[in-house]
């Protein structure tokens, strides 16, 4: 773990700037998916409404983290910009070949936010920082609402499997680098 071999300060640097990311990285998947549904679906139609609320959870799970980036003084990751980029393509990508890609691809990328934010609520709770977790926990909670939207429209599909895979795989890379850097 590594609460064991960073003191507790640093601990918490490099989780609001790996989660900060991780929200920022959401909202513009969103964005990239809504550039595309939002033309092909109409103003009415539920997928639309449905991206549309898991957007605006995410961006007040990103505001959050804007403000404690500020409070803690930390600074964004330095691929703050290639996730700028890179997830409005995947959010592009993936509603480009459908509501059904979209939709695994948000459920691929929140099954894999689930488990870290776990993980991290269990470090916080072990080292007292009780309302950064009860905060992060209420999060975790809303990426799976998020997830369990995207199993909704779950089919047995080469292309959704394939998009499932390449998120999965994104994000953990995203994270991992994020958490460094
Ligand atoms: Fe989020
Ligand atoms: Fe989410």
């Amino acid at each position: 773990m590594h609460i064991l071999i960073r003191s507790k300060k640093e601990y918490i640097k490099s989780l609001v700037r790996v989660n900060h990311a991780g929200e920022y990285g959401a909202k513009r998947i969103y964005e990239g998916q809504l550039s595309v549904l939002s033309k092909r679906l109409g103003s009415s139609d539920a997928t639309l409404s449905e991206v549309q609320h898991m957007k605006e959870q995410e961006l007040e799970h990103l505001k959050y983290f804007e403000d404690l980036m500020i409070k803690k003084g930390v600074r964004p990751t330095f691929f703050h910009k290639v996730w700028h980029v890179g997830a409005f393509c995947m959010g592009f990508v993936s509603a480009a070949l459908g509501k059904g890609a979209a939709m695994a691809c948000t459920s691929a990328v929140e099954e894999v936010i689930d488990e870290h934010y776990k993980d991290q609520v269990a470090i916080l709770k072990s080292i007292n920082e009780n309302e950064l977790a009860d905060t992060i926990e209420n999060f975790r909670l809303e990426e799976l609402e998020h997830k369990r939207i995207g199993d909704s429209y779950a089919s047995i599909g080469v292309i959704q499997a394939g998009v499932k895979v390449i998120a999965r795989f994104v994000t953990k890379a995203a994270i991992s680098i994020s958490k460094r850097v």
